[in-house]
């Protein structure tokens, strides 16, 4: 949005040059322009190339949108969902993405055989993998905990209804204690895992494991890598 900010004055300008010069002005116009010139700014910023796109198409997105004449409660509906989803992803850089089942299965079998297993999905999303333990480990406390309220509310009537032991609580994990856990599961981003490893590093007990899939933790190497199938993203294993 500030680039679409900052590329605004410029348009302006060229608006007005091509005015001068007797050349079309029409809104049409004014969304390509604006468009062209926000996606230049976000490449002298250097900002990841899918950046370029959406600041070229939003301008057009936006004249699009106007002349659909939507009500304008459905722009508050809008975003209000949105709200809901993302939350604060602009704070955690970690959006939703799900792991799937031959994941939660690999990580099963690093669960202790001998004891009641304590799990923790950290940002368990739409609460697959939570299920999942509960389910095929009877055994286990299984929580998932999750920031962003709708894929919250969402895993949390998944368990309601389907009579799951899984438990679902809605808040920030680094507010969590990780000594109360034999297994801290972790999908995040690459943004998350500094962070992740200081809280787990001071919280961890002798005998638990941290697990995250797809993403390493560069201040430690991890004691052990798997994979789910060969195709499949890296599972990190820490032993504390
Ligand atoms: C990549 S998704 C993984 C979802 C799920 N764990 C899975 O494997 O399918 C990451 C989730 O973590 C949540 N999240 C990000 N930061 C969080 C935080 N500090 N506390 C709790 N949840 C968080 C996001 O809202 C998102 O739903």
């Amino acid at each position: 949005m500030l680039i679409q900010c900052g590329a605004l004055p410029l348009t302006l300008a060229i608006l007005y040059l091509m005015a001068s010069f007797r050349l079309p002005t029409d809104y049409l116009t004014l969304a390509v322009v604006q468009g062209l010139l926000a996606a230049l700014i976000t490449w002298k910023l250097a900002l990841a190339a899918w950046w370029r796109a959406i600041q070229l198409l939003f301008p057009l997105a936006l004249l699009t949108t106007l002349a659909l004449q939507l009500p304008s409660w459905l722009f508050g509906a809008g975003f209000l969902l949105l709200l809901g989803w993302y939350w604060s992803t602009f704070r955690t850089q970690v959006p939703y993405y799900p792991s799937g089942p031959a994941v939660w299965d690999a990580v099963r079998q690093l669960l202790p055989a001998d004891k009641p297993p304590r799990v923790v999905d950290i940002g368990s999303g739409l609460g697959g993998f939570t299920l999942y333990m509960a389910r095929v480990r009877p055994d286990a406390e299984a929580i998932g905990i999750e920031l962003a309220p709708l894929p919250w509310l969402y895993s949390w009537l998944r368990a309601r209804l389907t009579g799951s032991r899984a438990r679902f609580m809605r808040g920030d994990y680094e507010n969590l204690d990780f000594r109360q856990f034999d297994l801290v599961f972790a999908y995040l981003s690459p943004a998350a895992m500094p962070g992740l490893w200081r809280k787990a590093s001071a919280e961890m007990a002798a005998g638990s494991m941290l697990v995250s899939y797809e993403f390493v933790i560069e201040e430690r190497t991890p004691d052990s890598i798997i994979r789910a199938t060969a195709g499949e993203n890296p599972l990190y294993i820490w032993y504390f």
